[in-house]
């Protein structure tokens, strides 16, 4: 069966800029992907080529099995983009937004208002209905931002930070919204740089650096790859000593901008590890099982796992 999307090594330079290089990632139907990585790494223009509001330069991409080069603009409709400008019309209503995108797309009169009564409705706007959505609160406005993405029932949809500019409670609401659609069988590729986040949307992530996937999987596999399965947080005034004693303990060591990190084969609790610190001047410890944002930092740190090996 086809992918619902094929990237495969694909370049993009900005001028000199080589912004993409040799990027690749497939997404079956039914997929929800996040693609994590640091701000400048080239997310944003992967989603724009998805979306075909940017040429790539080399490379393939595929959806639903055709190259994107012949889709011309039926790419548009197979793709519903959520990007990070806004593109709604502050002056009209959330449902005249609707109606605008939906003819936009081409949607009958009949599928139209059909279509738009529906979205109210999943996305709670009926509320809103008299409020020009240059009033609405940020969380809000994504709501509808999102529900307009969705108005010619794309095969794919592709969201942009989606929570990146809302307060935590519109967050929280956007999530759940996400995950109604991921429960559905929505297929959605999106990014950001919150890993809770993508820990708790997306069923598989590609973390990126430089223009390029470092790794890719579910995130169990993910935290599979780390050598430890809780990370313990540690001050002292001494961490020579602290370095020491974890070898010592077959515990690996990692030092962060001044932080060091414990990897722990197995959760231990707090009283465990500072026994089994004792006498090394520890002043503080915290423990957590390991998360994504562990394994971006491996990742992250190429002395110890070149890019190459991974
Ligand atoms: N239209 C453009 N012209 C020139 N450089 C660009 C353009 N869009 C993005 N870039 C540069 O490409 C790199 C990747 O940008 P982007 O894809 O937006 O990253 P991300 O979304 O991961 O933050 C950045 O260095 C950015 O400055
Ligand atoms: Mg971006």
């Amino acid at each position: 069966m086809n992918a619902s999307l094929e990237i495969n090594d694909v370049h993009k330079w900005f001028g000199s800029h080589h912004v993409l290089d040799g990027f690749s990632l497939r997404i079956e139907s039914g997929e929800v992907v996040g693609l994590l990585g640091p701000n400048g790494c080239g997310k944003s223009t992967v989603l724009n080529i998805v979306s075909k509001l940017l040429p790539y330069d080399l490379g393939q991409v595929r959806l639903m099995g055709k190259p994107l080069n012949e889709l011309s603009y039926r790419a548009r409709e197979l793709v519903g983009v959520c990007t990070q400008h806004c593109a709604l019309y502050p002056d009209l209503f959330p449902a005249e937004n609707l109606h605008f995108f939906a003819r936009l797309y081409g949607l009958s009169e009949k599928e139209r208002h059909e279509r738009v009564a529906e979205l109210m409705r999943i996305f709670e706007l009926e509320n809103f209905a008299k409020t020009r959505v240059g009033q609405l609160s940020g969380g809000w406005r994504q709501r509808l931002h999102l529900a307009v993405s969705l108005v010619h029932k794309p095969k794919l949809l592709v969201l942009d930070e989606p929570t990146a500019a809302v307060d935590l409670e519109a967050r929280m609401d956007l999530w759940r919204l996400i995950e109604g659609l991921r429960d559905s069988g929505t297929t959605i590729l999106l990014t950001s740089h919150h890993l809770a986040e993508a820990q708790r949307l997306c069923s598989r992530v590609a973390l990126m650096r430089d223009g390029k996937v470092l790794a890719a999987g579910s995130v169990p596999e993910l935290l599979a790859r780390m050598p430890g399965q809780a990370v313990a947080k540690v001050q002292s005034v001494d961490g020579e000593a602290v370095v020491q004693r974890a070898l010592g303990l077959g515990w690996q060591v990692r030092q962060h901008a001044d932080q060091m990190r414990l990897l722990l084969p197995q959760l231990l609790s707090l009283r465990e590890i500072v026994d089994a610190l004792d006498g090394t001047k520890v002043s503080a410890v915290s423990v957590l099982p390991v998360t994504l944002d562990d394994v971006y930092l491996e990742l992250m740190d190429d002395e110890l796992t070149p890019p190459s090996t991974i």
